[in-house]
């Protein structure tokens, strides 16, 4: 392509892009000037393009100038949050990033691309608006989201009564308290509980998803803003402040960026926050529980966690078994969501039937309990009259039901890891037919004996229940 053509296709799809784009050649004339940065600054291209850029930003100190440190400092500038009135004195908040462009050791150009937050800005502060009035609802309005307590914690398997007997331990002192479960395991009903449960229960619990909002909104949020800082511009408690006294579950946690990691470990460590923009500190006492679903080894390793972050929080460490790894809980729960869902739905259904409970139990549900919870309301809510479900009305997509173990082969070497596949299958297996060994046997493939010295080796008893 000719070099004519090249840049006509490249100011072409400049004009596409919704980030505004501004670049210097370098003498420090702008050569891009696109139409969403001529949008959020308000100046006609005509009045930029091909000027110098000290002559336009006549007012502006080029040590203020992100574009000229690039030019001639070779300084990048990336994420930067920035807040200003436009012509029309409406409030812009900008996120902005501006890099040198350095060919052969010498600096060519530099580009500023930045991206218009106002809307994102203005939902930030909803967010922390509406949570306020959810935390402190007026007389008239109920405050309708249901709390979690322990006893609404259904599982008599002993691994998980082992987590439930740690988390009640949990909730008598304010550490914090880290919870690392596959998804659907009951992370969010843990933290529920050991807070509505706990010393703090009279003291708000605030929930916020570290995965679901950008790295600028979310340090607004936890933090709080304060007028005149670079992002928020109005006074504004965040989380910390909102939940003072009482509880914050940090959702996701290695999604907040490592950065905004290293912020909260120091407000964790030092009992105060700063606002965003603010000079104030504020003294705060904020229970933190933090939940991730993947390892927290995996996540240190994959530079996703902070492992001074991860110490810090980990005070009481909480692993939630998957359902897979507690059969025995599957029909309970089952049971429980059959109750749930009839009075929902108005049905009138008492019991599953025996190919249903096989079918219940010898998948590995990968959703864990949520999608124990979500095939047996699919089930209830197709079903006319009838008081049994059957194995036909249990929907399971068998497609992902591959016995799926993760005992680190490498570490372990591959004796030890058959040996571990081989009692995980057993023992399933045992739980699936209420260790009757015939029909486990029988399922298995095995004689009877070969079954009964297996148990034996790998102490596979019944196990007795636990009261809770
Ligand atoms: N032990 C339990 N007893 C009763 N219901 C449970 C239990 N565990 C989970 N559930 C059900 O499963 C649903 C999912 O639980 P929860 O939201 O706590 O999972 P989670 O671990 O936070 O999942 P995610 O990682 O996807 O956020 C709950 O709404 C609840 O209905
Ligand atoms: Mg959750």
């Amino acid at each position: 392509m000719k070099n004519k053509n090249y840049i006509k296709v490249m100011q072409n799809i400049l004009h596409l892009l919704d980030e505004g784009v501004h670049v210097l050649d370098k003498d420090g004339n702008s050569i891009i000037y696109n139409d969403a940065m001529s949008n959020l600054e308000k100046m006609d291209t005509k009045d930029v393009l091909n000027k110098p850029f000290a002559e336009i930003f006549k007012n502006l100190d080029a040590k203020d100038s992100t574009l000229l440190q690039a030019l001639y400092n070779n300084k990048s500038t990336i994420n930067k949050s920035q807040t200003y009135l436009n012509k029309d004195g409406k409030k812009i908040a900008t996120i902005n990033t501006t890099v040198p462009i350095v060919d052969n050791g010498e600096i060519i150009a530099a580009v500023e691309v930045a991206k218009d937050i106002t809307e994102m800005q203005e939902m930030s502060n909803k967010i922390l608006e509406l949570r306020k009035e959810i935390e402190q609802p007026n007389e008239v309005k109920e405050l309708k989201i249901k709390k979690y307590r322990f006893n609404n914690l259904i599982g008599k398997s002993p691994n998980f009564r082992a987590v439930i007997n740690i988390a009640k331990k949990a909730a008598k002192s304010s550490a914090s308290v880290f919870i690392y479960g596959e998804t659907g395991t009951g992370k969010e009903l843990i933290a529920q509980s050991i807070h509505f449960d706990g010393v703090r229960q009279n003291k708000p619990f605030l929930a916020q998803n570290c995965a679901a909002l950008p790295e600028t909104l979310l340090e607004g949020i936890l933090f709080g803003t304060a007028k005149g800082g670079f992002t928020g511009a109005v006074d504004r408690a965040g989380l910390f402040e909102q939940a003072n006294g009482g509880t914050l579950l940090l959702d996701e946690i290695n999604s907040m960026p490592y950065e905004l990691q290293g912020k909260l470990l120091r407000v964790l460590q030092e009992d105060y926050i700063r606002r965003v923009g603010g000079s104030k500190d504020i003294p705060i006492d904020v229970r933190i529980i933090a939940t991730v679903n993947e390892k927290a080894e995996t996540l240190i390793k994959q530079g996703k966690l902070r492992s001074d972050l991860y110490y810090r929080l980990k005070i009481i460490a909480i692993d939630v078994p998957p359902l897979r790894e507690r059969k025995e809980d599957i029909l309970i729960l089952a049971d429980q969501f059959i109750d749930k869902h009839n009075q929902r739905y108005n049905k009138n259904v008492w019991m599953l039937s025996d190919k249903a409970k096989e079918k219940l139990m010898s998948y590995n549900y990968p959703g864990n309990v949520r999608e124990l919870e979500n095939i047996i309301m699919a089930a209830i809510s197709m079903t006319d009259d009838e008081n049994v479900l059957t194995d036909k009305q249990i929907l399971i997509d068998d497609s992902n039901n591959a016995v799926k173990i993760d005992y680190g082969f490498s570490e372990i070497g591959v004796d030890k890891y058959l040996e571990n596949l081989e009692k995980e299958i057993i023992k399933n297996t045992l739980i699936t037919y209420q260790y009757n060994i015939t029909k486990s046997a029988e399922y298995l493939k095995i004689k009877r004996q070969t079954l009964q010295h297996k148990m034996k080796k790998y102490n596979l008893t019944q196990a007795t229940d636990n009261k809770s």
